[in-house]
């Protein structure tokens, strides 16, 4: 499938506006774009006077949100904007380049975009054949058929385990390693037949029930994309870059990211460096769930910066 005429709903967009509350004049990242769904309700909330800074690694998704920006947000209620192809453990990095020393406001709105899940070419969803590539940046090295196919046993099974909890991990690694003998593994459908051999179900879901490849094609699209890395980083980088009453807002779609944010937020609040803003985190509505079925499991944190003791 062509990626051309998906759109990606941005989710929480309600909660997200009240809680980060981006104010007129303000500087504002929004470290993953996608398709501007979140930047643009930024951009317009910061106005003429603010700043708006972007980060996507994705070069489609940095243009498509450029151009939703130029024609949904009139030229004179348009902040200055940057939008760069950037990953966002390089925060402090690219905010040097441009003199900006402090935000207001940081957003990220993790994982892959409706569009990027359902391009066949990217190789995310276990429901349509594909390459098995996973890499949102393609200027990244490993695809996800390099680690199937070169990574040992106990590690495949350990990190199948270690990244999104599956359960049969290693009979899913035994029967890629047997299977692999006999052939580079290199299409998505190949593995999702090894992996439904391998726990003894057949391919398409049953009603009520994940489907059997889920769990090990989450792992795989992490592992390829760094993402736990990546996520880390960035919650070490934010409260330098926060200025003081500075909001950052992180929306994650699975418990490990959530717990990773929680958990940094927790800490920080222990050392006097945050105040938290969602006790629990802010989920969608019944109504935003049945508009839009993707938003189901994210979950939204937010944390403000205080002022250096
Ligand atoms: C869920 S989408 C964001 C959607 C966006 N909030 C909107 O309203 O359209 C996530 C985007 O972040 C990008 N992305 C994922 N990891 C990234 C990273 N570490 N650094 C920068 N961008 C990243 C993906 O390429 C994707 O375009």
């Amino acid at each position: 499938m062509q990626r051309d005429g998906i759109e990606h709903e941005p989710v929480l967009c309600g909660p997200v506006l009240s809680l980060l509350d981006p104010r007129p004049g303000e500087t504002v990242v929004d470290a993953t774009l996608g398709h501007g769904g979140h930047a643009r309700l930024m951009a317009e909330a910061i106005g003429p006077t603010g700043r708006l800074i972007g980060f996507d690694v994705d070069e489609q998704n940095i243009e498509r949100a450029r151009r939703r920006l130029e024609h949904m947000v009139p030229p004179d209620r348009r902040p200055s904007i940057s939008l760069l192809r950037a990953n966002f453990h390089e925060l402090n990095e690219q905010l040097d380049l441009l003199g900006v020393a402090q935000v207001d406001v940081v957003l990220a709105d993790l994982g892959p975009s409706t569009d990027q899940l359902l391009d066949t070419e990217l190789g995310l969803s276990f429901s349509a054949d594909g390459p098995l590539d996973m890499r949102l940046d393609s200027r990244l090295s490993t695809t996800a058929a390099d680690l199937v196919n070169a990574m040992g046993e106990n590690d495949l099974a350990d990190l199948f385990y270690n990244l999104s909890q599956e359960r049969f991990s290693r009979r899913i690694a035994r029967r890629i390693c047997k299977v692999r003998h006999e052939g580079r593994i290199w299409r998505t459908s190949e593995l999702v037949r090894i992996i439904c051999s391998a726990v003894g179900e057949p391919a398409h879901s049953r009603a009520g029930r994940i489907h059997p490849a889920t769990r090990v094609f989450l792992a795989l699209r992490m592992a390829v994309n760094h993402e736990v890395e990546n996520l880390q980083s960035l919650l070490g980088l934010l409260p330098d870059r926060l200025r003081s009453g500075g909001r950052a807002g992180i929306i994650s779609f699975h418990s490990g990211e959530d717990r990773l944010v929680k958990q940094d937020f927790l800490a920080r609040k222990a050392s006097g460096l945050y105040e938290i803003r969602t006790k629990k985190p802010m989920t969608p509505s019944r109504e935003e769930c049945a508009s839009n079925p993707r938003s189901r499991s994210a979950k939204l944190r937010v944390a403000a910066r205080l002022p250096a003791g």
